[in-house]
């Protein structure tokens, strides 16, 4: 593409941020009174898989539907491969979408449900049956060309709504919570054929979900979002390990809020501590607080470790021991909880000698994730 604006890149070049298939800049979306999108800042690169993650009402599908031009900011603009997009109407944007609720076309057979976009396009019709039958067979699909939606399964339907979006050869697939009707198993496979495809195409996708399971398994990134603002955008591992505040840490993963103090602030690091133990954090999400603060600690279930070498923090007693298999899911109450309770997870063999509810325990605090933020409310 020669039209693209020479726009002089101001961040070191990694794999996402050299040349944004889609970039958003402050992209804001009001209905009414009511703002769906708060100035949304947001970079995809080229052939990545970018998830939007957040609970139901969060802006999600808002987001996504400005990207296809279904929708128009009020504020802010968008740009796909470079240009600017934000008045471009969405036929002209090359999004392939896949609803919320496939929205395929019921009277239609498949193949004139696949055929649509290219149709609308003016591709001939030799090249409409090469390219439909072509994304049929790549969906498995190849013999249920003359069939009508009812007449198919949720799943067929789906991958249905899925080589419509594929057909066009767009460059940007969004997909809006694309499995959210399948059951378990169906879901599972679906997963790892939409994220095959999707690296063998190498298409750059928007992936929508509230589901934090699916967001780690299938992202490059995932933009956690949560009434309409984007909160922390970053890798499945970065998210779980470094949150950057309290919603991303209760969002992504399971996790307990400890009672703490601040005893020092560094530059990157800060240092709490927690009954007995001091523990280092990051110091970026604490910034503005003073030591002798109270702060939480969040940490997950596999850095707490029950102990008998004098090494404890502080000490418990156990609710509930629930057996999971290869590991044993421990809840303790102990008043250093920010609530009472905390969860430990322990390899089934290291839960051995615990005795069950009841028993008193030591418990140190292992590992270098954990993360401490100001009081709720702070
Ligand atoms: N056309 C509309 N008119 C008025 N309000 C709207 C409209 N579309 C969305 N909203 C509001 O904007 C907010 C964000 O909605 P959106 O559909 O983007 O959420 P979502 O994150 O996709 O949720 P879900 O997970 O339930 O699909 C909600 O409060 C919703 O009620
Ligand atoms: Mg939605």
């Amino acid at each position: 593409m020669l039209s693209r604006p020479g726009r002089a890149s101001v961040t070191a070049p990694t794999a996402a941020s050299v040349e944004a298939a889609v970039r958003l800049d402050g992209v804001t979306k009001r209905f009414g009174p009511s703002v769906a999108l708060d100035q949304a800042w947001l970079k995809i690169g080229r052939g990545e898989f970018m998830t939007l993650l957040g609970p139901s009402g969060c802006g999600k599908t808002t987001l996504l539907n400005l990207v296809a031009g279904f929708l128009a900011p009020n504020e802010g603009e968008i740009f796909i491969d470079g240009s600017l997009v934000t008045d471009v109407p969405a036929f002209a944007r090359q999004t392939g979408i896949v609803f919320q609720n496939y929205a395929l076309f019921p009277h239609m057979t498949v193949a004139s449900n696949v055929a649509y976009g290219l149709k609308a396009r003016g591709v001939g019709k030799d090249e409409i049956g090469k390219r439909v039958a072509d994304v049929l067979a790549m969906m498995k699909l190849t013999g249920y060309e003359a069939r009508k939606p009812r007449e198919l399964s949720g799943g067929q339907q789906q991958r249905v709504a899925l080589a419509r979006a594929l057909v066009i050869e767009p460059k940007v697939l969004l997909l809006d919570e694309p499995f959210s009707a399948l059951d378990k198993n169906l879901r599972g496979a679906m997963q790892v054929e939409v994220k095959e495809i999707q690296r063998r195409l190498g298409v750059t996708t928007i992936f929508v979900t509230h589901d934090q399971s699916e967001a780690l398994s299938l992202s490059d990134r995932i933009a956690v979002m949560s009434a309409g603002r984007i909160c922390q955008i970053d890798t499945p591992e970065a998210l779980y390990r470094r949150p950057a505040d309290r919603f991303v840490a209760s969002f992504i993963g399971e996790g307990s809020l400890l009672s703490a103090t601040l005893d020092r602030m560094e530059d990157d690091s800060a240092t709490v501590s927690v009954g007995r133990r001091a523990v280092t954090v990051p110091s970026a999400p604490l910034a503005g607080q003073s030591p002798g603060a109270r702060v939480d600690l969040f940490v997950r279930p596999e850095h707490l470790q029950v102990t008998t070498t004098g090494d404890a923090a502080f000490e418990g007693e156990v609710a509930a021991s629930i057996y999971q298999g290869d590991h044993v899911d421990l809840y303790v109450d102990t008043p250093q909880a920010a609530n009472g309770r905390l969860m430990m997870r322990l390899a089934a063999r290291d839960a051995a000698g615990i005795s069950g509810a009841g028993s008193k325990i030591a418990i140190a605090i292992t590992g270098e994730d954990a993360v401490a933020f100001p009081p709720a409310g702070a």
